[in-house]
């Protein structure tokens, strides 16, 4: 590990929690979908599911999942936005903790489905990026899913220039043994071309 604090921390000062909530909150009351990414992943699944929600956040993604019938279980690093998603579902799973260390942190295997969104990928800690996908991947059972959501340009992050390429990223997958099956531009399945700010991955583990 390269001993960085992971971006999004270096972006806020990990005290976010309360203000990303306010965020979709006043989205929400606007009329805008802010379940595009779940709705996006349960099409995948036949419920109940088990879902590993990589970088949850305040765990609006895993506790609309929840909603769906699946069985999810959140993971973030950032204790003041795991507050809000403790507070909002106390009888979810939630841990604290560095995705670069999942396997110490006591979630059984085998998940259908792994979920990286909200640019979750880009906001690591630099350097540690193969090292997460790595665990994302052996968190999946054979066959299983990981779905991860990012912005490739800044005007689709909140950083002023892009970390990671998808070839990379693409890269780090196959590595992990993962293959590329779908890639959409939205997570309401816009086609992905070449050039596009936002790319919306599903790969999968092999089934043997
Ligand atoms: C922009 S937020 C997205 C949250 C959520 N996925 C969503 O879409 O609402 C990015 C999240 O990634 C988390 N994160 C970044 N690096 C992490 C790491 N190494 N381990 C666990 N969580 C991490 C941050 O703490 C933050 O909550």
């Amino acid at each position: 590990m390269t001993g960085e604090r992971d971006r999004w921390a270096e972006l806020t000062g990990g005290q976010a929690g309360e203000e990303y909530s306010r965020r979709f909150a006043r989205l929400a009351e606007s009329g805008h979908d802010v379940h595009g990414e779940a709705t996006f992943c349960a099409e995948l699944l036949e419920a109940p599911a088990r879902v590993l929600d990589a970088g949850c956040g305040t765990g609006r993604i895993a506790i609309r999942l929840a909603e769906l019938g699946h069985e999810c279980v959140g993971v973030d690093v950032d204790p003041s936005m795991l507050a809000v998603a403790r507070r909002d579902a106390p009888a979810q799973e939630w841990l604290l903790g560095d995705l670069a260390h999942l396997d110490t942190l006591g979630p059984k295997p085998d998940f259908d489905l792994v979920l990286a969104a909200g640019n979750v990928i880009p906001l690591l800690a630099p350097g540690t990026e193969p090292a997460v996908v790595r665990q994302l991947a052996a968190a999946l059972r054979p066959g299983g899913l990981l779905v991860t959501g990012m912005g490739l340009d800044a005007a689709h992050l909140p950083l002023s220039e892009p970390p990671l390429t998808l070839r990379e990223f693409d890269h780090w997958c196959a590595e992990a043994g993962l293959t590329l099956r779908q890639r959409y531009a939205t997570w309401s399945g816009d086609p992905y071309e070449d050039g596009c700010g936002y790319a919306v991955s599903v790969h999968s583990r092999p089934t043997t």
